[in-house]
């Protein structure tokens, strides 16, 4: 069960930033955590006030004031911006508040060290959604497995393009489009195949092309920046010694061959029991239960349950921390910088 109410131990969490995507989409997917909303804190007043009313809390419009009001507030939710967000995070962390952040959790990769060296025993988790879907942990999961195992390489194709700019962009700690959403399908890569060694591109004119990722344990990753229509669809494929996994939106298939596939013999596509065949995972929609719901489809959920899991169990989170929203930072820029040429971003 996943539902607030049932919940019997339950965090006092305040929220920074009741904006569209915390209306629309943090709020909401709370009915299903186990937290007890204090405050929510907005700069814009009638949206802080209506918001807080709505949730039968305290509105506040200054965070310094909340932060120090709200002594019983263990953890705060913040979803506002990016080139907002690190203060954001330091003032949380240095009043000794657990932080969940939105993603990009900021501009440049020298304010997530920043917000490290604030956080001490804190817990911090930032909104790297696609690394929490129900796909990417199934991904995790076949590739982690002794029975599948051994990943070779991943390609994940995502509509958006490559600023020109990217070397004045960096320096004016700009927000392009590859930083607002090529978090989504580096999150789900760097979830799945862990640090990234080098980073090179590969763009046309209009900046659709290719974002080349070798990743230290040797997978190789093409993240394709796909021109087309809205909304927006996502893939990703996942190539193993003897398997393959095509994730598009929701739908997960795991190929698995004829099992002892025999080129001049096997007469039959069909292998014995489970042995071979493709397994597919998919959403349906004609009940109104938890699973096929956008919060737990895309990610939401994963998120911030697993944020709340770890403070209440005060372990330190080895998904969506901060080490990940570096790395994530880390390639942003380098592929910024790149021009065509390869760029180490570790094992220097
Ligand atoms: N994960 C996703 O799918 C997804 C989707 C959309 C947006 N986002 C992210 O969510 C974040 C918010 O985006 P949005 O579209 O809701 O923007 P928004 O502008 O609608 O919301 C931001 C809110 O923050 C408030 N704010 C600004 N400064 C503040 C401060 N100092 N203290 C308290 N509140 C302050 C604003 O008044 C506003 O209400 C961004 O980081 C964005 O990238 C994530």
């Amino acid at each position: 069960m996943s539902y607030q109410r049932d919940f019997k131990k339950r965090i006092k969490a305040a929220v920074i930033g009741a904006g569209s995507h915390c209306y629309r989409n943090i709020l909401p997917t709370m009915t299903y955590l186990p937290v007890e909303l204090a405050a929510i804190c907005d700069v814009n007043e009638e949206a802080a006030a209506y918001t807080a009313r709505q949730y039968g809390c305290r509105a506040y419009t200054d965070t310094g004031e909340m932060l120090r009001r709200e002594t019983d507030v263990e953890a705060v939710f913040i979803s506002v911006g990016a080139s907002l967000h690190p203060a954001l995070v330091i003032e949380a962390l240095d009043a000794g508040k657990h932080v969940w952040v939105e993603k990009p959790v900021a501009v440049r990769a020298a304010q997530v060290e920043e917000m490290m060296a604030h956080a001490g025993d804190r817990i911090v988790v930032a909104g790297l959604k696609k690394a929490f879907t129900p796909a990417a942990e199934k991904a995790r999961e076949v590739v982690n497995s002794p029975r599948y195992g051994h990943l070779n390489s991943i390609l994940a194709v995502y509509p958006m393009n490559m600023p020109k700019d990217g070397r004045q962009i960096l320096e004016d700690g700009g927000m392009p489009n590859w930083l607002r959403n090529g978090v989504h399908p580096l999150s789900f890569m760097v979830g799945v195949a862990g640090k990234v060694d080098t980073v090179q591109t590969l763009v046309n004119e209009n900046g659709f092309g290719v974002v080349w990722l070798k990743f230290i344990s040797g997978v190789t990753g093409t993240l394709h920046l796909a021109s087309g229509p809205q909304p927006d669809v996502e893939r990703y494929s996942l190539f193993g010694d003897s398997w393959q996994m095509d994730i598009e939106d929701a739908r997960i298939a795991l190929r698995r061959g004829i099992c002892d596939f025999n080129y001049r013999g096997t007469t039959s596509y069909v292998s014995p029991e489970d042995t071979g065949g493709t397994i597919v995972w998919d959403t349906s929609s004609c009940v109104a239960t938890l699973e096929n719901k956008a919060e737990f489809v895309q990610g939401m959920y994963g998120e911030t349950k697993y944020f709340c899991d770890c403070v209440l169990e005060r372990k330190a989170p080895v998904l969506g921390d901060l080490e990940s929203a570096l790395e994530i930072m880390k390639v942003y820029e380098a592929a910024m910088l790149s021009e065509g040429n390869p760029v180490k971003i570790h094992g220097q």
